[in-house]
This record gives C-alpha cells, structure tokens and sequence, in this order.
C-alpha cells in the first residue's frame, strides 16, 4: 500500500507528540497510532486526556485508566489512558523496600497532596510510563500524547526537575527528625526561651500536624530515592534517542508562529529528534476572488469571514515554513467539519496525514 509509508516515514518506534494546549495534540496522537495499526504494526497509544473524550472516541472504558486496552474495531491498536497518581502509586510499589514502607507512603496524606498536585509530577509520569512500557517491548510503535501544560516545555523537562526537587533544601529539611520517637515535636535547638513560641507558630502557620505528615512521608520516600534519581536519567536518554521521535502541532494563524519555532528550537537545542511539525485545524483557501486585505468584512457574510481566516492561516503557513527551513516544512492538516470523535472520523484524519506527510 503506497499510501502507508508516507506515515512509517514521519514516525518512529517512539513517537511523541508535543505543542500547546488544545492544538489537538490528542486528536492527532490516536489518528497517527490508528494509522499505524492500519498498516500492520501492533501499535499502543497512551493518552493524556483530562476530559477522557478519547476514551470514548476510542470506545476503551475505564479499564484503559490501569492498563493497555485493545481499541475494538482496530486489530493491533491499544491505548492506555495516563493517570499520574495512579503512576505514582505503581512507582512507589516498585521501589519501596517492603509491604510496610509501601503502606506507610501510600497512606500518608501528605503524599496524596504531594502526588496530585506537584508542579511537573503529571509530566514526568508521562515519562515514566513511556519507558516502562518501551522496555517491555510489547509493541513496535508507541505514540504518547502529552499533557497540557502551562509550559510547553514542562513536559521535556520532568525527568531533571523531579531530580532537582529531589536534591533540593527542602528534601533535607523535611527529613530533618523533627519529631521525637514519642510523636512530639523536637524543635531545632538553641532557641532557649523561644522554643515554645516558635512551636506555636509552627503550629499556626504550618499546622503541626501538616508538618508530621510530611515529615513522615519524606522518611518514608528516602530509600527510595535512589531508585528514583536513576529511573529519571534512563528516562531522559529514551527521550533523546534517535529511535525517539518528536511530532510538533502548532495551531494554524500567524500569530502562532513564534510559539512552533520556539518549541521547534528548544527540542532540538536539548538534544531531541524533531519530526514533522503540523499545523493544525488550518482554514481552507477560499476559490474565486477574496476579500481585498484591509476592506472591511461584513460579520454575517461567512464565506468572506472563511476567506480571510484562510488566508490568515496561509499566510502563518508561509511564515513558519520560511522560519523553519527547508529541510523541515510545516504539515498543513485542515480544519474538519466536524470534531473527529469516533474511529471513522479518525481514519480518515489518518489518511489525511498519510497524504501529507
Ligand atoms: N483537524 C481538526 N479539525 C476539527 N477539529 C479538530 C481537529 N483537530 C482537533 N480537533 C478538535 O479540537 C479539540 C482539541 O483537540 P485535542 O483535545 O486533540 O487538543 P489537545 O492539544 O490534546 O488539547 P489539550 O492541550 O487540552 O490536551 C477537540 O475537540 C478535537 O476534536
Ligand atoms: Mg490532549
């Protein structure tokens, strides 16, 4: 099949695909891994989907949220629906020395803050669920989807910043012993008389209870650190390997531009293979005679509108090709006419892509 190659060559045995929030990274991430499944390989698309509205494009239910689930309707496609606490909580069965120092962590409370809301902790899962099923060698293609992020870079950098985090002060001074055997609190010594005064601010400010917990956690977390800090550095050479792909998808209109390239520099600056870059939900070219530039368009006459937001895009298309170079021209895929949310509708966005890449 000749149309199936023109996907095999833009993607690789790991594909990632990355851009701002609601470019349709998603969307794009199960169409690539249908696709790809089309064309013989057993292929695994693991989705970061916060609204789940691919769950139900892919028909996969729940069970999708602890396991690699085979999508119905696409032999060879399989798709997991990332789930960072879930993830975490693996990791630390993993790592943790025993069933009681498992426990210990997985009940604590402040770990149930620390692993619901760490800034990058929803990234670095991304990650680490990547590589654990990479390694397990289950599938010739795997395509991950990323997470929204504030950053778009978040995501990249995970691996470094749940290091860093890890080395940083506060680790040390959260495993500071600052409570006795007995429960108590033992504040620093040397403070003499205001010992009782800086506990009862402790106790206002942070809440002593609060500060046990975490403490706990921390000693708790210690033995496993060392595991962690390794697993972040395998993680971070998976992500820069040349049999690691990075699929770019920008939205179209020239305003947009800057945002593609920048992305486009900082992963190839660190080290990433960048791969195609595809310009999103792109507005078609208007046939016949458009709208002079700068005459002023009448908001009920929609074909005019169309006219002038394809042309916009265009123009963004052009601009961003220009600033790539040529050795890497932007992928324009239109705006359909309606979301792509069940396995036909994905299909053809495959074919789609297939024709353009
Ligand atoms: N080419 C397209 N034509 C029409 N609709 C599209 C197209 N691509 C994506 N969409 C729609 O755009 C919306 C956003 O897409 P999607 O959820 O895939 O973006 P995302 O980048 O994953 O967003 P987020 O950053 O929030 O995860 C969805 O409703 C999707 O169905
Ligand atoms: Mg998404």
């Amino acid at each position: 099949v000749s149309s199936a190659r023109g996907l095999s060559r833009a993607l690789a045995p790991l594909v990632v695909v990355v851009g701002s929030g609601g470019v349709g990274k998603t969307t794009l991430a199960a169409a690539f891994a249908l696709g790809s499944a089309d064309e013989g390989l057993e292929t695994l698309v693991m989705t970061f989907d916060p609204s789940l509205r691919l769950k139900d494009t892919l028909g996969v239910g729940e069970a999708a949220r602890d396991a690699e689930v085979e999508v119905a309707g696409a032999p060879r496609l399989s798709a997991s629906l990332l789930d960072a606490r879930r993830t975490f909580d693996r990791l630390i069965e993993r790592y943790a020395p025993g069933e009681a120092a498992r426990r210990r962590i997985l009940e604590n409370r402040y770990y149930a803050h620390l692993a619901g809301g760490l800034a990058g902790i929803l990234e670095y899962m991304a990650v680490e669920r990547l590589f654990e099923v990479a390694k397990s060698g289950r599938y010739a293609r795997i395509i991950l989807d990323t997470p929204p992020t504030r950053q778009a870079l978040d995501f990249l950098e995970a691996p470094d910043r749940i290091v860093s985090f890890l080395n940083s002060g506060v680790l040390k001074l959260a495993l500071r012993p600052w409570f006795d055997s007995t429960g108590h609190f033992r504040p620093p010594r040397g403070l003499g008389p205001l010992r009782a005064g800086f506990e009862r601010l402790l106790d206002e400010t942070v809440g002593l209870e609060l500060l046990r917990e975490m403490n706990e956690f921390f000693q708790a977390f210690a033995p496993l650190y060392g595991g962690f800090e390794e697993r972040a550095g395998e993680v971070r050479e998976l992500l820069r390997s040349p049999r690691t792909l990075f699929v770019l998808v920008a939205g179209p209109g020239e305003e947009k531009v800057p945002d593609a390239l920048f992305f486009a520099r900082r992963l190839e600056e660190s080290g990433h293979h960048l791969g195609s870059v595809i310009v999103n939900r792109v507005h078609p070219r208007a046939s016949g005679a458009l709208p002079a530039v700068g005459a002023m368009i009448d908001p009920l006459d929609g074909r005019a509108l169309i006219a002038r937001l394809g042309e916009l895009d265009q123009r963004g298309l052009e601009s961003l090709a220009s600033l790539l170079g040529p050795a890497r021209s932007p992928v324009a895929v239109p705006l359909l006419p309606r979301e792509p949310n069940d396995l036909s509708s994905l299909r053809s966005l495959a074919q789609e892509l297939e024709r353009r890449l």
